[in-house]
Parts: structure tokens; sequence; C-alpha cells
């Protein structure tokens, strides 16, 4: 078996390292409405650390839905922001390659951690099939009374008698850590590992502008143990017997397409921290979004407390909501003409989850969380097509059980105070929400 060491953050799962770049946007952030529209870059993560993407994306569909912007921080791209036009580009992954990276910003040292869901087919196929067992309806149902015993736990254990606390701490990322040490079957003290690997994997200035992480070295370290963590695991579900096991590094161990990933470590690496990071942030965020949303629309949690059976449409609409990735990006193989634009060979392209979830066309008051939303399934949140997520039942259980636990406990969980937000254009996320939870 061969030895990992990361040495650079470009060893992240969306991988970047210093370089001669571009600084990221600073001073004054352009007004939406009377910037001239070839300037308008909404690949500035102070947008959506700050909350205020919704006029810039809203001028983009209504008067240049196919924009480019020549000139940002991380080079020339195309910009796709309306629902239909989303759904064309990942229909048509032979020509939009999600190769070699899935993130807006290049790896500046032309090395890429590699993973599955910035593979083409067929290699694509052969390693999503590996591991989408875990995911499988017969696996969901073991999973999800195992989910619904944690929520309990932790929800039981929140503080009460009027005192402020950390929702995102306590709960979202609590739980959805916990779902991610059983699907691994990772040592469950040590869970709160899962959850740093992922905060340090999930981008850098140079890929995603997200510039408020811990220093280099420490991420190096983190890395480093993250790699010597799992090659240890590995080893020792390879070496047993498969039989009856059913979580992640099993699977990988044993898969036929698989099993010799240990010899080729920015592969096993990148795709131990796929798992980790598609399955942590993205519904950890849900989670939160889903207190945030019903608080700013009051009536909706009424709707809630009047009938929770609005429960299983209710996390399909704050999925839409929330929309926990931005973006995907993908990369133009061939020259391609797209509403009568044409665009070159090499084009990066950024698929705008966040406002293609938002497009007037397909949703009345798309800004608003509507909890009995007509279909409020209708969203790119999880993508479309051979990348479509591979947690997204996964996740809506996650969520759907959360919330038949909180109503089972609380009559209210009030926001007190302003929530504060990451500084990325790749993931949408909520750092801290301060909550006090009235029970029953
Ligand atoms: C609300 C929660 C989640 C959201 C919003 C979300 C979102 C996404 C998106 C946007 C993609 C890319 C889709 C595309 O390119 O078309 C994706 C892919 C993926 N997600 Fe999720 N995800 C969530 C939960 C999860 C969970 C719980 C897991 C854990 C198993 C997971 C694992 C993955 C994997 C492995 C991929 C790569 C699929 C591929 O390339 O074939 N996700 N997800």
């Amino acid at each position: 078996m061969s030895e990992i060491t990361t040495q650079r953050p470009a060893d992240r799962l969306v991988a970047g390292e210093n370089r001669e770049s571009k600084p990221l946007q600073s001073g004054a952030i352009p007004d939406p409405l009377t910037t001239p529209i070839d300037q308008i870059d909404v690949s500035d993560s102070r947008l959506y650390q700050q909350d205020i993407w919704r006029p810039f994306f809203k001028r983009l569909r209504e008067e240049d839905p196919v924009h480019y912007t020549e000139d940002s921080p991380f080079g020339p791209y195309w910009s796709i922001t309306r629902f239909q036009d989303i759904i064309n580009v990942e229909t048509h992954h032979d020509v939009f390659s999600s190769f070699p990276t899935i993130v807006i910003g290049d790896s500046p040292n032309g090395e890429n951690i590699e993973n599955f869901i910035a593979m083409d087919p067929p290699r694509h196929d052969q390693q999503r099939s590996a591991v989408s067992g875990v995911v499988a309806p017969a696996n969901l149902l073991q999973l999800e009374p195992v989910i619904r015993g944690h929520a309990a736990d932790i929800l039981d254990s929140v503080p009460d008698g009027g005192e402020t606390f950390d929702w995102v701490d306590t709960v979202s990322i609590e739980l959805t850590t916990r779902m991610l040490a059983t699907l691994f079957d990772f040592p469950f003290e040590e869970r709160r590992k899962l959850t740093y690997w992922s905060d340090i994997s999930i981008g850098s200035p140079e890929t995603t502008g997200m510039d408020e992480g811990p220093e280099e070295e420490e991420i190096i370290e983190g890395l480093n143990d993250m790699a010597q963590t799992f090659m240890g695991l590995w080893a020792e579900r390879a070496a047993a017997d498969p039989g009856g096991r059913n979580d992640l590094i099993t699977m990988l161990a044993h898969g036929e397409d698989t099993r010799d990933m240990i010899s080729r470590p920015l592969e096993f690496l990148g795709n131990i921290m796929l798992l980790i990071v598609g399955g942590n942030d993205t519904t950890r965020n849900s989670i939160s979004g889903g207190v945030l949303g019903l608080n700013q629309f009051p009536e909706e949690y009424d709707k809630l407390k009047a009938d929770p059976s609005l429960i299983p449409n209710m996390v399909s609409e704050i999925v839409r909501w929330q929309t926990p990735v931005l973006h995907m990006r993908r990369t133009l193989k061939n020259d391609f003409e797209l509403e009568g634009k044409q665009m070159k060979a090499g084009d990066k392209v950024v698929l705008w989850y966040i406002s293609g979830n938002r497009d007037e066309t397909v949703h009345d008051e798309a800004d608003r969380l509507i909890i009995d939303r007509k279909l409020a399934r209708r969203h790119v949140s999880f993508g479309f097509g051979v990348h479509r997520c591979m947690g997204n039942r996964l996740a809506e259980m996650q969520l759907r059980v959360i919330w038949e636990e909180i109503m089972k406990r609380f009559s209210h969980l009030e926001v007190t105070g302003p929530e504060t937000r990451l500084k990325s254009n790749f993931i949408r996320g909520i750092r801290s929400l301060p909550v006090v939870a009235h029970r029953l």
C-alpha cells in the first residue's frame, strides 16, 4: 500500500494553492441594477456571505440568461442562470465535461484531486455504482431508525428554559456528523474529525473565493491525519470478510472497479473527501436553513404547526429555497451554441443552481419559502443528469426525520439574532444561528 502524504492545499477536494493570481474582489460591491451588464460578476463570494445575490441573478435571468464575464479572479466564465438552460447543459454531459473540476476556480498548479463527481462516463459510472448501494432504498430503510434515534437524542439534550444556543453546531452539524459516521462505520467518539476534515476541504481563495479558513499548515496537518486514518480503516476493512457489512469503506475496498484505488492516492483521497463533503455541508445547511426560513416566514411555521403532514413537501421546498450548493461548473469539450451565444472549447460554464431555483417561469414568488408549494420538487438543488446527487434520498429522509422529531418536542424554534454565513461561491453555508427552543 502506498503512503499518502498531502503537501499542499492543492490536495483539497476543490484544490488551490497560493499563486500569482488575481486577488479576490474587494472594495464596494457594484450596484446590481445600474452596473453595465457585461461587468456583472457573480463569482464574488461576498454576495453569498452577505446574502445579497438575489438582484444580480434576477437581472441576469431577465436580460442576459447565458452571460459571459470576461474578467474575474477565476478567469473568464459563462453563467447559466435559468432553470431550463441548466437542465439542458447537464443533459449534454458529452459536451459539458465535469473534468477536471466542478468549481469555478481551477487548481492553480494543474493538479486535481480525483473523484467521480469530477469524472465523465464511463469512469464516473463505474465508480459511482461501486458506492451507490449505501444509499439504496433497502439501506435507507435500515438507516432511518438509526437516524431517528440520533435526532431524538440530540433534540432531547438541547438547552431549554429560554437559553440561546447555536443551532448549527448543536443540532445541524451534530446530526449530519453522526449520519456520516454511520455511513463510514467511523469510530463514533472521533466523529467530529469528519466535520473538521469536511470544513477544511471545501474550498480555497483560488477555487471558491473562500479566504477565511485556517492557516495552510493546519490544513495540511488535518488532511494528512484524514489520509492516514482512512488508509488504516481501508486496510482493516479490505482484510475483513465483507459479508453483511455495508459501510462505504467496505464497499470501496471490495468493489470490483474500486478495490485497487488505494494504489492511486489522489483518487482514494478524492473519493473519501467527496463522500464526506457531499453528505456534510449540504444537509447541515438545509437543516439550519429550514429553521431560518420558518422564522423569516412565520405564516409558513403556522401552517406546519397546524398540519405536520406537510413535512415531506416542506423538505423539498427547504432544499429548493436554501440551495446548499450554489453552483457546479462544467468545461466545454467542443464549441457549442447556447441561446444564441457562441461558446468555445475549453470555456468554463457555471451552472448557478441558486438562480435556477429562483426562475420566475418555474415558480411564483420564488424568493419565498412556501411549505405547501405545488411542484416543490421541481428544483435543481440536487443537480440533474448523470451526476444528480447520489445522496438525495438520504438527505431528504434525514430532513424529514429531524422535522418530525422537532414537531414532537417543540412548540417553537425561535431565531433570536442574525445568522452568520460562509464566504464561498460554492457552498451556501450558515455558520451560526442563535436559537431559543420552546418545548411543548
Ligand atoms: C440537501 C442535501 C444535498 C444537496 C443539496 C446535494 C447537492 C448535490 C449536487 C448539486 C451534486 C452535483 C449534481 C450535478 O452535478 O448534477 C451532488 C452530487 C453528489 N452528492 Fe449530494 N447533495 C446533498 C446531500 C448528499 C448526501 C447526504 C450525500 C451522501 C451520500 C451526497 C453525496 C453526493 C455524491 C457522492 C455526489 C456525486 C454524484 C456524481 O457525480 O455522480 N449528497 N450533490
